[in-house]
């Protein structure tokens, strides 16, 4: 006989009371919402890697190519020797391609997700063994603290694939503002910012022929189960991802099926049929608002590296001194 405990799931422990009380109130507003942070549990890192992937999701490629397009310009506007502090490093292959370009001294990779980050780091370290590689398992979407360990000079900030995008405009201008505050005066901020284009492009870029963005939606269910206890079903919920033209952003959300109660070790939430949780935004500005956002943070920006269709911004920017 199989022992059950076998069969059975390994069950993570539950999050703290400070995440569960986060994730309750989002869960018992009348219009209900769950931070975008909660995607990346170990699978959610991994299917984002997949969306990276596929033909529809152009941000990745896109903001790739024109890595590889003004690597030189680039590498000439930043420099070498640079403190890289990746915000949001996921699998770290977005730094890693810069390291030939700028030959960091010190890469410091930031990701919410940590297990994920250290195996990534780890595999990186071999390819890369003369740059000195932390990472750190940190949200710092509410606030920026570095620990003594990254150096003070010559902060490199790196902050790729419009990430940006899941703050509103003024939250964004505040996240900046904490970036800045961080950097030293020969420091700076290397920015991917996804930039308006036609609503069918960003439709289906956020909502995908093979479902995986669906899966990445609904894989956030799966992470709050496991966090707060609670018994949702995804088999209960419908994917929706659309661009929202007047908010200019894309919108993520889970969709009840049918009327459902969702429980948890102290609370409950009804849902109607079609009743929503709104689980994502992901802003889309146009080149001009972008360049605003950083200005309004206290930053210059210095390049605007674009691809052909204007697709999507790179942007380097350095901090304005006494800002
Ligand atoms: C990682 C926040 C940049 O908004 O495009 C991808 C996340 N959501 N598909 C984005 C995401 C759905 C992604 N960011």
């Amino acid at each position: 006989m199989i022992p059950t405990s076998t069969l059975t799931e390994a069950r993570s422990p539950l999050a703290s009371p400070h995440i569960q009380a986060e994730l309750t109130a989002g869960l018992c507003a009348a219009h209900a919402h769950i931070s975008p942070k909660f995607l990346y549990d170990p699978l959610g890192s991994k299917l984002f890697e997949a969306i990276c992937e596929l033909p529809e999701y152009y941000p990745t490629r896109t903001e790739a190519a024109i890595v590889a397009r003004y690597g030189a310009e680039l590498a000439r506007a930043a420099g070498a020797g640079a403190t890289l502090i990746d915000l949001g490093a996921g699998n770290c292959a977005k730094a890693a391609r810069l390291f030939p370009l700028l030959h960091p001294a010190q890469y410091v990779a930031i990701d919410i997700s940590h297990a994920f980050l250290q195996d990534a780091i780890e595999r990186l370290q071999q390819r890369f063994p003369h740059i000195e590689m932390t990472g750190l398992g940190l949200d710092f979407s509410s606030q920026l603290a570095l620990p003594d360990i990254v150096r003070n000079e010559r902060r490199l900030f790196f902050y790729p694939g419009s990430s940006i995008g899941n703050f509103t405009p003024d939250e964004a201008i505040g996240f900046l503002g904490r970036v800045r505050a961080q950097c030293d005066a020969d420091g700076g901020l290397l920015i991917g910012i996804d930039l308006v284009k036609d609503s069918a492009t960003l439709d289906a870029a956020y909502d995908d022929a093979l479902g995986v963005t669906a899966a990445f939606n609904l894989n956030m269910l799966r992470h709050v189960n496991g966090l707060l206890g609670a018994d949702f079903d995804v088999r209960q919920w419908r994917h929706r991802g659309a661009f929202n033209g007047a908010e200019s952003r894309v919108e993520m959300h889970l969709e009840a099926a049918e009327a459902l109660t969702v429980r948890w070790p102290g609370g409950a939430r009804s849902f109607a049929r079609g009743e929503r949780i709104h689980t994502e935004n992901s802003y889309k500005y146009r080149r001009s608002a972008a360049v605003g956002l950083l200005e309004q943070a206290g930053f210059a920006a210095l390049h605007v590296w674009t691809d052909p269709n204007e697709w999507f911004a790179l942007i380097y920017a350095r901090p304005i001194p006494n800002a």
